[in-house]
């Protein structure tokens, strides 16, 4: 067996019997103690007044993870759970493995005042605390010496996104057919809603997020199909769609590491060589650089695509797709344009369209968003 087709789990415990293969692949960290959010919230750490201390509060109050394992207590996760023939979603590893991920972790690794209920909490994401709590503040502790002891290395946008995509990105086929709400990911759009509570370095890193997410969404999703083939027509178009908008992107804007087209009727290899593509977009992806001047010409190529759903080059299932990520990637070129140049391109109802137009792709009209990307472009023209 390869080894990147070993599920390793989030947090490090081995896999739990009832996790087979497909299951999602999560992420790999270091084998230390959890301290639970309660380590990190005092007021003179995470949780205190001001802009450099409140990432308890912004997580607390407003971050969408801390409802992540209450959402499994509720009617829909009920009748989920009721599909699959679970006892109960809220104790099983097939669903808290993403939603209440404390609660996987062997219970002598769980310091005793944690609660495993809290959700997608801060070492969920920045890893098991141990060896890292007191020292992380040490005058003398510079960033490696705490990703060194432990710390997750989330600057780094390839581990982030990877991070994410963990629980973001491939979810069983069974959970889907079960009722499960599909998974979506994008790096910078879901960054700006979780909401951040840190600060990204640069103007142009949205772009960077954007680009890298997709590159790990697709070899996740290149993963799990090589892993497990589904055939299904609905399976190779949503893979489809993500690879074309990869294969686009990187040629318009002649980026070192190219993906392919994909194949319309892919078979494994084709899946196992798109995730070694797609791994190596995401790394160069990740320290890209991004000017007014290359956005913007990327802006414009893939504003220009309409005659590719005017002409119906693929079947309604794949265009469809493909217009989901287009629109998304269209929504984050604009967004970074606006951000880094104090003044906003009026492109706003247009786009409002297009997001219209792939919200649900079972009555997906090409010829409609075709009309809709070519009044987009012609909107982007005007605001020169
Ligand atoms: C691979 C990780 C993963 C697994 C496994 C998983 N979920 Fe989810 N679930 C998510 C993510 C991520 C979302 C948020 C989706 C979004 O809105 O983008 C979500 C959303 C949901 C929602 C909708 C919540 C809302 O606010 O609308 C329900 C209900 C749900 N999951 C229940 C379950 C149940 C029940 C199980 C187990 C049978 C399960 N999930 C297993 C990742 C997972
Ligand atoms: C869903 C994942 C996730 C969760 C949950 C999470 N973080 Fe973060 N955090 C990140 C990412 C991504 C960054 C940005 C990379 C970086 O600065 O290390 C970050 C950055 C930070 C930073 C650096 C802030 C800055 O501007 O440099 C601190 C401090 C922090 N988090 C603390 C916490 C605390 C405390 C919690 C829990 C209350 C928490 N995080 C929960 C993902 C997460
Ligand atoms: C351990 C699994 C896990 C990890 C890691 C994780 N999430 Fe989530 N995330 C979830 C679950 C489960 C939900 C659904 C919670 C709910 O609906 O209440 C969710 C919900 C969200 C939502 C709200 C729904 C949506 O899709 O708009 C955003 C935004 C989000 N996550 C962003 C992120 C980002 C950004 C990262 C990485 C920095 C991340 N998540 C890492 C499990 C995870």
């Amino acid at each position: 067996m390869s080894l990147r087709a070993v599920t390793i789990c989030i947090l490090g415990l081995a896999v739990a019997p009832v996790l087979r293969a497909k299951e999602p692949r999560q992420i790999q960290e270091s084998g230390g103690t959890f301290v639970g959010s309660v380590g990190c919230k005092s007021s003179s750490c995470h949780g205190g007044a001001g802009e450099k201390r409140s990432q308890y509060f912004t997580w607390n109050r407003k971050d969408f993870h801390t409802k992540a394992f209450t959402v499994l207590l509720d009617s829909r996760s009920a009748r989920i759970a009721e599909s699959l023939g679970i006892p109960t979603a809220q104790t099983s590893a097939r669903c808290t493995v993403c939603h209440s991920p404390l609660q996987s972790v062997a219970l002598n690794r769980l310091t005793p005042n944690v609660h495993p209920d809290e959700g997608v909490s801060c070492e969920t994401c920045h890893g098991a605390a141990s060896g890292w709590l007191r020292g992380h503040t040490r005058q003398d502790w510079t960033y490696n010496t705490r990703v060194g002891a432990g710390m997750r290395d989330l600057r780094s946008l390839y581990v982030r996104a990877t991070a994410c995509a963990a629980c973001h990105q491939s979810l069983a086929p069974e959970l889907l057919k079960a009722g499960h709400p599909d998974l979506f990911f994008e790096l910078d759009s879901q960054s700006v809603a979780e909401p951040k509570h840190w600060k990204d370095d640069d103007a142009w890193s949205g772009l960077r997020e954007w680009l890298t997410g997709q590159a790990v969404a697709l070899r996740e999703m290149s993963w799990a199909l090589a892993s497990d083939l589904q055939n299904d027509e609905w399976s190779n178009a949503r893979w489809n769609g993500l690879a074309w908008l990869c294969a686009t992107a990187t040629s318009a804007a002649a980026i070192s590491s190219p993906v392919t087209q994909p194949s319309i009727s892919p078979n494994r290899s084709d899946f196992t060589s798109m995730q070694t593509e797609a791994d190596a977009l995401a790394r160069r992806a990740s320290v890209s650089n991004w000017s007014e001047g290359s956005a913007r010409n990327l802006l414009a190529s893939l504003a220009a695509l309409d005659s590719e759903f005017s002409a119906r080059t693929a079947t309604v299932p794949v265009l469809g797709q493909r217009a989901k990520r287009l629109v998304l990637a269209l929504d984050r070129l604009a967004n970074a344009l606006n951000q880094n140049r104090g003044w906003r391109l009026k492109v706003d109802a247009e786009l409002n369209q297009l997001f219209q137009d792939v919200k649900t792709l079972d009555s997906f009209d090409a010829s409609a968003f075709a009309a809709h990307l070519k009044a987009f472009r012609d909107a982007l023209d005007k605001a020169g």
